[in-house]
């Protein structure tokens, strides 16, 4: 990727992942960016760095700009790998001893990364960098996603360097939100589905907290995909409605896995009866779709239903995954049922009953199981949970 100027001055030197596939274990369907950003004033400034493995090309491309041994500072604005692996390489070359901006606890992140013991400038939200015509105003976005992630802001331009907040994992050489368009918008659900609505609550009060200061935002640059040059209130007024959880659609989403076919068919047939009742419902079978995916249609479904055989005593390996998965991002507001064929033990379908009350999930019916292969009643009994589920997400139940 060419450097991109964004405002005078200001430049996307990041590179593009055009073949990752799995970012720790989030499908990336188009590969990613890395983005990382070059602020040419009195100063010379680097935000953010990208993945070891790129740190030459980042090099290359700030050189296509300036010569790298003229940055001054790096300011990184959080520790995760895929934004400071470039760092050892970027302050070899541009002088190990330059000023490196950090938030408190991104300096004891960075030390437990990396050995050498670099000039670190721990920062606060509030505290304004000077770079000559523009400055960098610091703000502490704690959990959002890392304990020591943190927003830079350039108020002389309105351009708030965001991390990973509002971030896409898109590849592309279009790489404005004017230019992608609303195509844009399920790569940021996903992005929120997948690695920030466990911290809802956090982004609600960022958001009010950012009102409060007011803050004038032109431009938002994540360290992932578009740049929200056009409308950035749009991906912020997005992150408001995704955290409150409240704007569920009229859909179920039924996630299962299936031996032999049984739990498969109990899936269609509860799908069938949610369908009768009037709502949505897709059913999503775990060795086919991969587990971020099936997190963003979570997102603003208005009941899971999860499925599962019992394998050894207990559940299918992909149903204990999702499991622990939809736990740990903590999805609320959602009916939720368990359904399953068993063979002789039959534990499964009542495991994921016990995990979904354990997630606050509006439980409407006990767990159905079905011995061996459903018949007729096995199968009338799953449509008429669809109904039930049906009738509930239209608040009919
Ligand atoms: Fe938290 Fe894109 O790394």
């Amino acid at each position: 990727m060419k450097p991109v100027e964004i405002a005078k001055g200001i430049y996307n030197v990041g590179v593009i992942d055009w073949n990752i596939r799995d970012f720790h274990g989030y499908s990336t369907h188009l590969g990613t960016t890395y983005n990382a950003y070059l602020i040419v004033d009195e100063k010379v400034a680097l935000v953010d760095t990208v993945k070891k493995e790129f740190s030459d090309h980042l090099i290359h491309n700030i050189a296509r700009v300036i010569d790298p041994k003229k940055i001054d500072l790096v300011v990184s604005n959080h520790t995760e790998l895929d934004h400071s692996g470039g760092l050892p390489r970027v302050m070899h070359r541009i002088g190990e001893d330059k000023p490196l901006y950090v938030s408190k606890m991104g300096k004891k992140n960075h030390a437990r990364h990396f050995p050498q013991q670099w000039n670190y400038q721990p920062v606060t939200s509030g505290d304004v960098l000077e770079l000559g015509k523009r400055s960098l105003t610091f703000l502490e976005t704690r959990m959002l996603h890392w304990p020591d992630s943190m927003f830079s802001y350039c108020k002389e331009d309105g351009v708030l360097f965001s991390s990973d907040a509002f971030g896409q994992h898109y590849a592309g050489q279009e790489m404005f939100d004017d230019v992608v368009g609303d195509a844009i918008m399920p790569h940021a659900k996903k992005y929120f589905a997948n690695i920030l609505l466990l911290y809802a609550p956090l982004i609600l009060k960022l958001v009010d907290q950012v009102v409060a200061m007011g803050l004038d935002i032109k431009t938002i640059c994540p360290d992932h995909g578009v740049i929200w040059r056009k409308d950035p209130m749009k991906i912020i007024d997005a992150y408001v409605r995704w955290s409150k959880q409240e704007e569920n659609r009229n859909k179920a989403i039924i996630i299962y896995d299936t031996m032999w076919h049984s739990t498969e068919e109990m899936a269609d047939a509860i799908a069938a009866g949610v369908a009768e009742a009037g709502a949505l419902a897709r059913p999503m079978k775990l060795r086919e779709w991969d587990r971020s995916d099936i997190m963003t249609e979570v997102l603003d479904a208005a009941a899971v239903v999860v499925g599962s055989p019992t394998l050894n005593n207990g559940l299918f390996p992909t149903v204990a995954d999702i499991l622990t998965y939809l736990k740990g991002l903590k999805p609320k507001n959602k009916i939720g049922a368990a359904f399953g064929s068993y063979g002789w033990s039959g534990e499964a379908p009542k495991l994921i009953h016990d995990a979904l009350a354990e997630m606050q999930f509006n439980l409407i019916d006990d767990p159905l199981k079905i011995q061996y292969v459903p018949q007729e009643d096995g199968l009338e009994k799953s449509v008429e949970l669809g109904r039930k589920i049906g009738s509930a997400i239209l608040g009919k139940g």
